[in-house]
């Protein structure tokens, strides 16, 4: 497959869309990128590399850090985990308060804020140096020590955390949150406000294809099967909140995508793939993120469906 010249044509056909997307500027600070960065990284399982345009520039991860927070919780909690959290699709915003009530403050999965707040919270209990062990489980998998948190971005955060703060009081009240409520929404936002680029981002994502069982050599790194196996039934199935079947209908694969503009996916056999342009539809999915990767399943006629 000659994937280099596919992705400089979905390059070429995706600059000249109208772009109807809008910058997130919920977050003051990722309001200031500049909206018409454009990058993709696409990763072979055999160990070839192939990008174009952005590929190697930063940006904030946001949501997408919601798939390495849950495979290091699972890593360390196992099957417990589930007793906190769901794993149907919600069907709602991710930011959704309306079904935790009805819930009794049990969260309908791990990628919305609600379960990724849970998470947060499991790992406040099971790391000895929060943000320093989940920054090192981050380098450790894209291989490369120089990525950092971004303290503009987390503060930023930190400062409009009314959203945020209301998920995780409502949790607290229901029994589900054991730290206090500022502790926990600091790591998470922290975890947010990691910057990445595409190319450290499908590294990352090796550790999900073939069965966890990518890189032998990477001991550390690889996953138990089973747990691959369900975070990439997750990311289909929760990895765009109420799109997650718009994306699986019109990309099949699964993946997940963050406010930063960027969204990662993987065929589990094949290839880890990043994409990066900053401007979200109504969904808080990057537009031209997903028709690019739209592209890519529909012209290498691979995906896992
Ligand atoms: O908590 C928030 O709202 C952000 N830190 C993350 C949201 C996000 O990326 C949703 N993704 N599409």
């Amino acid at each position: 497959m000659n994937y280099q010249k596919i992705l400089e044509e979905i390059a070429a056909e995706t600059s000249v869309l109208k772009n109807t997307g809008k910058v997130a500027t919920y977050i003051p600070e990722l309001g200031k990128v500049e909206p018409s960065k454009f990058g993709i990284h696409l990763k072979c399982t055999e160990g070839k590399s192939y990008a174009v345009g952005d590929s190697n520039e930063h940006f904030s991860i946001q949501s997408i850090s919601k798939v390495f927070s849950l495979a290091l919780c699972l890593k360390h909690k196992g099957n417990h985990v589930w007793q906190r959290i769901g794993v149907e699709p919600s069907g709602d915003p991710f930011n959704s308060l309306v079904q935790l009530e009805y819930e009794k403050g049990i969260p309908r999965n791990p990628f919305i804020n609600a379960g990724a707040l849970v998470i947060a919270d499991i790992l406040l209990s099971e790391l000895k140096n929060p943000k320093k062990d989940f920054l090192d489980f981050v380098r450790n998998i894209a291989e490369d020590q120089s990525i950092e948190y971004d303290a503009k971005v987390a503060a930023s955060e930190m400062e409009y955390k009314y959203r945020n703060a209301a998920l995780t009081h409502l949790m607290k009240d229901f029994g589900n949150i054991n730290h206090d409520v500022d502790t926990v929404l600091d790591f998470y936002f922290h975890q947010c406000s990691i910057a990445m680029n595409c190319k450290q981002l499908s590294q990352a994502f090796t550790i999900f294809l073939n069965y966890g069982k990518y890189d032998l050599s990477k001991e550390a790194s690889v996953l138990n099967p089973v747990v691959a196996k369900r975070i990439n039934a997750l990311m289909l199935t929760c990895g765009f909140y109420d799109e997650s079947g718009e994306f699986a209908f019109r990309i099949g694969l699964p993946g997940k995508s963050g406010v930063g503009g960027g969204i990662v996916a993987i065929h589990p056999r094949h290839y880890s793939v990043a994409v990066w342009s900053p401007p979200l539809n109504n969904k808080g999915n990057s537009e031209l993120g997903m028709r690019a990767l739209e592209l890519l399943t529909t012209k290498t006629e691979q995906s896992v469906f």
